[in-house]
């Protein structure tokens, strides 16, 4: 295994076979070297600061109806809501006293804001806060959508893939949403100038493996600047209620994969990596993630924006989570920077330059 591990790091590609071996081992010394290597990668690159993301959850309104997502449109449950562009506004301004130099505005897919809203509220944060960086996450859209945003000063843009396998894809979602049209908004986003991330759920219902292969290969090929993975959690209002979460040993195992494939990525510890352990994002950070991505959205609307249960954070200030943070993340040898974070590019893998 550790020679496995040590030509992961060196070539940056493995054959399916051996991600199978990597993926499925149970040698508890093998994960522990994988992670020992994926810190040492992330050091090299990065060394020991942690890059902030304040999350601003700007709407739980959505067209879409993913099997998984709490929010999904035909959840009569869910409680919704939307910010203003005042209201996000203010949220930008107290992340940006808070320390936050990127802004991330996530949301369901909600056609209220138009593109024109949305173009001044992202010209609106740049102008008051110039040294931060905007970061989009509001889903499936245009070329021509993401060129406007662009135009308007955005950044980055996250838009997880979920599962790149078709078959795979269509299970977790309705028949109108397709894993062609998610990667045509991805190639399209990159095209365009975006810092780009993708990634995909772990332990979705219905993953095998060869899904997860398939997942790591694509992030080979198409090389994004950033990887948001997580764990699966059941929301308790959608069809995958009693479906099992995906396991914090599986992500923390991917995270440090990842890191070795892709050694400059930006790679968040997430606030479901949080949820289904204490420590999550912590060990997150110890397998080779280098962001965290506190919460910014307004405490009247934090238990609102539920995608699955037992979402940690809901019920704290802004500056609450950044302190706890902060806090946690010096105890484990890292540090919080104030900084945009921008991806550093890196040189080429040996299978690109051979
Ligand atoms: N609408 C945007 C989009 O589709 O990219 C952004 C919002 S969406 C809620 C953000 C991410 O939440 C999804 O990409 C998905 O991976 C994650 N998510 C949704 N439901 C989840 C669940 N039950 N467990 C874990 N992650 C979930
Ligand atoms: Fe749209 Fe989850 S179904 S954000």
């Amino acid at each position: 295994m550790k020679e496995l591990i040590d030509k992961l790091e060196r070539e940056r590609d493995l054959t399916d076979a051996e991600f199978r071996l990597l993926l499925e081992c149970d040698d508890a010394d093998a994960v522990a070297y994988l992670a020992e290597r994926a810190v040492a990668v992330r050091k090299r690159v990065y060394g020991t600061d942690v890059y902030v993301r304040g999350l601003v959850e700007v709407t739980n309104y959505c067209r879409n109806d993913c099997l998984y997502c709490g929010i999904r449109r035909s959840n009569r449950n869910a409680e919704r809501y939307r910010l203003t562009p005042e209201e996000i506004l203010a949220c930008a301004a107290h992340g940006y006293d808070l320390g936050f130099r990127t802004i991330v505005l996530q949301g369901g897919e909600d056609p209220w804001y138009s593109d024109e809203a949305i173009c001044a509220v992202i010209r609106a944060i740049k102008a008051a806060h110039p040294d931060c960086a905007v970061t989009l996450s509001i889903g499936e859209k245009s070329r021509e959508q993401y060129e406007t945003y662009y135009a308007a000063g955005a950044d980055r843009y996250l838009l997880r893939h979920e599962t790149a396998d078709a078959a795979h894809y269509s299970r977790l979602h309705p028949p109108e949403l397709t894993l062609e049209n998610r990667m045509r908004c991805l190639r399209d986003l990159k095209e365009i100038g975006y810092q780009t991330g993708c990634g995909m759920m772990v332990g979705s219902p219905y993953q095998t493996t060869e899904h997860l292969i398939t997942d790591l290969r694509f992030l080979r090929d198409f090389d994004p600047q950033m990887v948001g993975i997580g764990p699966f959690i059941p929301q308790h209002d959608t069809p995958f209620r009693d479906e099992k979460a995906g396991t914090l040993e599986m992500t923390l195992r991917l995270l440090s994969i990842i890191r070795l494939l892709l050694p400059n990525v930006l790679l968040p510890a997430t606030t479901a990596l949080g949820t289904i352990d204490p420590q999550g994002r912590e060990k997150g950070l110890l397998a080779g993630a280098n962001v965290v991505m506190p919460n910014l959205s307004p405490t009247e609307v934090r238990a609102k924006y539920l995608l699955y249960d037992n979402k940690i954070c809901t019920g704290h200030e802004a500056a609450e989570c950044m302190n706890c943070l902060a806090a946690r993340i010096e105890k484990i040898g890292f540090r919080i920077v104030t900084d945009r974070g921008d991806y550093r590019k890196g040189d080429k893998p040996t299978w690109q330059t051979t």
